[in-house]
């Protein structure tokens, strides 16, 4: 019998990527789901993939705190309790520090960072009464600053710290509180990373087909989850990033720099 059978999971960001992958994990599993994003025709769209199935939709942006509030509340009178909160829901940026307008960087951090807050703060009575689960989808960013993604990655290591000081509070209460850092994997998130004005990019830079599913991700997030885990790093590129920053800081500098960088210009 699967461990998620009939249990209330909440997903921040379901309907693209790694959110949606993770509705449909979960939905495959037996959990009753509840998910949001801010475009309500993908929420729509989500849905009704999965008719008959306890699929609820919400139209909510995370960074507004009455917005994560009715989300909960929503959840409560349809499902009456939560055992599972997965705080995914993100954007990226791309571009140069001295290019970007500061409200671009402030919205990166109201949505990854606050956003994970509320969500969290809304739901913990909850989860807390049944020794669930807290996650959060941050990024091997939240161990190694990115160039290009100064905000992304300040908001991703503010979600890591919060995370790991959530976690040594609860240490003895039973639920459990992990983050989880994927490596590079295909989604929208490239494409609606916002510019330095904070408009979408419209584009990916990189190959998006080469990366790890979204699939993938779900399901290593599903096992984490499933053995409560403390944290999660994936892909090989990944744990060989988090690695060399610990150990050999400047070396990592260098292999980053030339990673992202062509002739000087920013290239991914
Ligand atoms: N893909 C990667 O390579 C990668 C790597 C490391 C970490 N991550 C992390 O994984 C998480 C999911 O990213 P993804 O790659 O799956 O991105 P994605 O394909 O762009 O999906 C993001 C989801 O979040 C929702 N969302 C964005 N802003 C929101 C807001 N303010 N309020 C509510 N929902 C919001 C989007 O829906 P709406 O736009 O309709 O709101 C969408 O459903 C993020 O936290 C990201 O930082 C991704």
């Amino acid at each position: 019998m699967s461990a998620f059978l009939n249990k209330v999971v909440v997903i921040t960001g379901g309907s693209e990527g790694i959110g949606k992958a993770l509705v449909d994990a979960m939905l495959q599993e037996g959990a009753k789901v509840a998910t949001c994003g801010r475009n309500y025709d993908k929420l729509y769209q989500l849905q009704s993939n999965y008719p008959g199935k306890p699929l609820l939709i919400h139209t909510a942006d995370v960074s507004r705190e009455s917005d994560c509030s009715l989300f909960i509340d929503k959840v409560i009178a349809a499902f009456g309790t939560i055992d599972i909160l997965i705080n995914n829901a993100g954007i990226s940026m791309r571009a140069l520090f001295q290019d970007t307008e500061l409200d671009t960087i402030r919205r990166v951090m109201d949505i990854n960072f606050w956003g994970t807050v509320n969500c969290t703060k809304f739901a913990l009575p909850h989860v807390l009464a049944n020794q669930g689960t807290i996650v959060a989808v941050s990024s091997i960013a939240g161990y190694r600053g990115l160039p290009g993604r100064s905000g992304y990655s300040a908001s991703k290591y503010a979600v890591n710290g919060w995370m790991e000081a959530l976690r040594t509070e609860l240490l003895n209460s039973g639920t459990n509180v992990m983050w989880v850092c994927p490596g590079f994997t295909t989604s929208n998130i490239r494409n609606v990373a916002l510019n330095a004005l904070g408009k979408s990019q419209g584009e990916s830079p990189m190959d998006e087909g080469k990366m790890m599913s979204a699939e993938e991700c779900a399901q290593h997030i599903l096992t984490a989850i499933r053995k409560r885990k403390r944290t999660l790093v994936l892909t090989f590129t990944g744990k060989r990033t988090v690695f060399l920053n610990r150990f050999f800081p400047a070396l990592a500098d260098k292999l980053v720099r030339n990673f992202f960088f062509k002739n000087n210009v920013l290239v991914k």
